[in-house]
């Protein structure tokens, strides 16, 4: 991913030099325009012509286009996606037929330039063409980085690629006010089993033109049910944020919704909305008994076990294809597998709804042994009944052996969990947030040579919102550092982290180069790229990548240590 990513910017790199090569090779036919090109009304190409397109970009992009490379192909694309002078007609139906390019970064570089043809066909075939293009990546379920980059567009396009800034006066990217792409993007967030959720609800939280569709609050309503903990929190955010922000009629239904929200049984959702609402959380209804798959009734309540740790790391073992074989294949109530061990089979992309994941909660205890957790058959089933490694060994299992032995990861997370492992409120125990907390925070107070630190100038956005400490020590309240650290991940790309705008526009000058980014707060370390902000910044964006190791997550979550 690392080597990626610098070999992909390498390219990109070269390309610049290219271009800016010959942009400055070709000052003559630039400063003496031809007649034609001072009389736009005798071209041929009508109002579909670039106006800005630069020739010498042109055509070099259209060698680089035709490249046997991949790495070339998309790099190309990349570059017209974000240059308005290199967004030449002749270009677009090669972009069309590099849609259905065998290399799938070539087909998601080819989508991101669906953003300005549709801007500049908007009404016609080919605008209808691009339309269509973007909300077909949007529908399919099989190919994740194409829904990426579908909801990239629509959050940060109309201008190919440049940045929307939500503060700005200009009408809203023409995506965004599409009927049609709004409705898709209600019902996606209000399908339980979409895996978008985390994406679509930073989309929404970033444009207040998408808040303020009247079917919107439902949608991120219906994400307080999702079972994973943080599009909970994300939606209940978003909801608070619509009930003081949002226009008076839906300020009233969030207000409603979040009235319900007190209701819930999840402690986190709860304290925002009795926050946001200024009423105390209600006492603790006894919970309905639910019925586990094996038949006994069980109240969430008895259950000793955390119920957001199971959710988010063991569940999905479940799941979890090892070689040919996951438990779910041979372990739903539909498969008669001898024994109590039962679960539900998962919807698309192994995806559970929160109802669903409370059924396999109380379904599991089945096979838990609550006296002794670590003499559990869920633990030993799995596990080598032959091992030499360690104490541990595993039970004969018909299904066969998963876990090699007890220092296997997937057998660490679920013994862990048995042992009482929690998954608290996030963000405040997120893995990266104490390195937030300890070497990023600190980049927003510190002065640029001018005198001015991010945060003096950043309070007022709505993007970058950022909080200054209200006390004289310095200190950020956990609100606002919480705030900050939101606010930060509005910004930053986990894909890519050298290309997210929290390090991009800090290292940008006022004026912006051509085909680069602008930063009105001009350039805020000298050093650039070497600059300790900078360092910190990728080294913090890349961790949810590094850490990838589940136990290593799950251990650092469960004991809430710190870098
Ligand atoms: C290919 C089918 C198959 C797969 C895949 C499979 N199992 Fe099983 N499992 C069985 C069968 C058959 C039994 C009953 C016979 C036995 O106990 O070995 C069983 C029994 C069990 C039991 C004991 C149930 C009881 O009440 O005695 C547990 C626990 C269990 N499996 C856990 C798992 C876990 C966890 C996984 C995934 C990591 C898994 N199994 C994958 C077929 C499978
Ligand atoms: C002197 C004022 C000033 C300072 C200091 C400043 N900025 Fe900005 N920044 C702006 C303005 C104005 C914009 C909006 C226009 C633009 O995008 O360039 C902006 C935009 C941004 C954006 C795009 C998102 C948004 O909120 O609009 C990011 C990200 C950003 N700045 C990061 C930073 C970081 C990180 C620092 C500190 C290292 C910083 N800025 C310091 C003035 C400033």
């Amino acid at each position: 991913m690392r080597f990626w990513v610098q070999s992909r910017n390498f390219i990109f790199l070269a390309l610049l030099v290219v271009c800016v090569a010959l942009v400055l090779s070709g000052p003559k036919s630039r400063s003496t325009p031809s007649k034609s090109e001072l009389t736009p009304g005798t071209r041929s190409s009508g109002p579909a012509a670039n106006p800005t397109a630069d020739h010498g970009i042109v055509s070099t992009l259209e060698v680089l286009l035709r490249s046997p490379q991949p790495d070339v192909r998309a790099s190309a694309l990349e570059w017209i996606a974000r240059d308005k002078r290199a967004q030449n007609p002749e270009f677009v139906s090669q972009i069309f037929a590099a849609l259905k390019d065998k290399d799938g970064n070539v087909r998601d570089k080819a989508l991101t330039n669906m953003g300005w043809i549709l801007d500049r066909y908007h009404g016609s075939t080919t605008g209808d063409q691009a339309l269509s293009t973007i909300q077909k990546a949007l529908k399919q379920t099989s190919d994740h980085a194409a829904q990426l980059a579908a909801l990239d567009l629509i959050g940060g396009s109309g201008q190919g690629g440049v940045y929307y800034n939500a503060d700005a006066t200009h009408e809203d990217p023409l995506l965004i006010s599409d009927p049609s792409i709004r409705s898709l993007l209600v019902s996606m967030l209000a399908n339980p089993q979409s895996s978008l959720r985390p994406q679509l609800l930073r989309l929404v939280s970033g444009s207040p033109s998408l808040q303020s569709d009247p079917a919107m609050v439902g949608a991120v309503a219906a994400a307080l049910n999702d079972d994973d903990l943080s599009v909970r929190s994300d939606a209940v955010d978003l909801l608070v944020k619509i009930y003081q922000q949002g226009p008076p009629i839906l300020r009233a239904q969030a207000k409603n919704r979040l009235h319900v929200a007190l209701e819930t049984g999840d402690p986190n959702v709860q304290l925002r909305a009795s926050r946001a609402l200024g009423v105390p959380i209600p006492p603790p209804r006894p919970q309905p008994r639910l019925v586990s798959l094996t038949g006994e009734k069980v109240s969430m309540a008895d259950v000793p076990f955390d119920f957001n740790f199971f959710t988010a790391f063991v569940q999905p073992l479940f799941v979890k294809r090892y070689g040919n074989a996951a438990c779910v294949d041979c372990h739903t109530p539909e498969s008669n597998t001898s024994g109590k061990f039962r679960i539900l089979a998962a919807g698309p992309g192994g995806h559970y709804t929160l109802e669903q994941s409370r059924i396999n909660f109380v379904s599991v205890l089945a096979v838990i042994n609550r006296k002794d957790p670590m003499k559990s058959k869920l633990l030993l089933k799995p596990l080598d009944p032959t091992t030499r490694e360690g104490t541990i060994r595993g039970l004969n299992h018909d299904g066969g052996v998963f876990w090699e032995n007890q220092y296997s990861p997937d057998f660490e997370i679920v013994a862990d969990w048995l042992k009482g492992a929690k998954l608290q409120t996030p963000p405040e125990k997120q893995l990266d947030f104490a390195y937030f907390e300890k070497h990023i925070e600190s980049i927003f107070s510190t002065p640029g040579p001018d005198g001015f630190a991010c945060i003096n100038c950043h309070s007022t956005h709505a993007i970058l919102h950022l909080e200054s400490p209200e006390t004289r020590n310095g200190k950020l309240s956990i609100e606002q550092l919480i705030n900050n650290y939101q606010s930060a991940h509005r910004v930053v790309d986990e894909a890519a982290p050298s290309d997210s705008y929290i390090v991009r526009k800090p290292t940008s000058p006022r004026e912006g180069v051509p085909g680069g980014l602008s930063h009105a707060g001009g350039v805020r370390w000298p050093d650039k790229k070497e600059s300790w902000q900078y360092k910190a910044l990728i080294t913090w964006i890349g961790m949810p990548n590094l850490a990838k190791s589940p136990t290593q997550t799950a251990k650092a979550r469960a004991e809430g240590s710190s870098y």
